[in-house]
């Protein structure tokens, strides 16, 4: 027995990095997954890896700055596997580094509908779908030390504070109905996130290099499975409104 069996969970940005690492530890601890990214065929390709796993994973292509991708990816959950557990937040884009004076609207709508908006959909449907079924669940965020240290564009770090402040209020005003929430505050790891940049704005990223060299090496996306356990799992049940960093002690720089 897994330290997941039995659960239900939904892990956003599922096609690589962070997220497919989520969903082959949580399969592995027995849970049932619905991996959601755009890219189906990676998230065809995740789930036939771990077609021999405790848990089943379905998949659910779809683009979560979509308010009904949100609400579906849940509904959907529930349909395929007759409740829902546990959320996990991670589906994430980076922003350009460029400082707020020039920012474009482009991309702050963009970035803020993934990393934002997204979030506060699916966690208004997570914390209603907990209330009917009556049932405790988890919601798990990944955010970034950009909510607290300028190691991005103002867009990006605005967009994970945003994020920390989400869970934490999720956690304080849903304490009584058994519901967590809970953030990881994620240092730099060796993923595909830098794709999402784009050409940076390379006198903003000329300031940032001080605080970029303060971060330690770069660490494997499966060490942000291993809290993303933690957390959905029942050793973590007096764990509510936390910010948990992984990110090899850069926060203590
Ligand atoms: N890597 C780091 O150093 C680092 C540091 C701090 C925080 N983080 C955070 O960690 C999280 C995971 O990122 P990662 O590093 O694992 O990057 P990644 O390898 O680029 O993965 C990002 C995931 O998000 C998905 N995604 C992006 N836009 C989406 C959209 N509109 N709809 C649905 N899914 C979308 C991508 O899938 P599709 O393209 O297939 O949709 C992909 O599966 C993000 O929230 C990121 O901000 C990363």
């Amino acid at each position: 027995m897994g330290r997941l069996s039995g659960k239900v969970a939904v892990v956003t940005g599922a096609s690589s990095g962070m997220g497919s690492e989520i969903v082959k530890l949580y399969a592995k601890e027995g849970a049932s997954v619905v991996a959601v990214a755009r890219r189906q065929n990676r998230l065809e390709e995740l789930a036939a890896s771990l077609a021999d796993a405790e848990g089943k994973v379905e998949i659910f292509p779809g683009d979560i700055s979509d308010k009904a991708v949100n609400e579906a990816m849940i509904d959907f959950a529930v349909e395929q596997f007759g409740k829902f557990d546990i959320l996990v937040n991670n589906a994430g884009i980076m922003d350009d580094m460029a400082g707020v004076d020039a920012f474009s609207d482009e991309k702050l709508l963009k970035v803020f509908s993934v990393n934002v908006y997204g979030p506060f959909y699916a966690t208004r449907k997570a914390v209603n779908t907990f209330k009917e079924q009556g049932n405790p669940g988890a919601i798990i965020h990944i955010a970034s030390e950009g909510a607290y240290k300028t190691c991005a564009g103002a867009v990006y770090c605005a967009s994970k504070a945003a994020v920390v402040a989400l869970s934490r209020n999720t956690a304080y005003m849903y304490m009584h109905d058994g519901i967590r929430s809970n953030c990881i505050i994620a240092g730099g790891f060796k993923t595909e996130i830098s794709t999402s940049m784009g050409m940076p704005n390379m006198e903003a990223y000329g300031k940032l290099k001080a605080v970029l060299g303060t971060a330690p090496e770069p660490g494997e996306p499966t060490e942000i499975a291993k809290a993303c356990l933690f957390l959905a799992s029942d050793d973590s049940a007096y764990v509510n409104g936390a910010e948990l960093a992984v990110d090899g002690g850069w926060c203590a720089s």
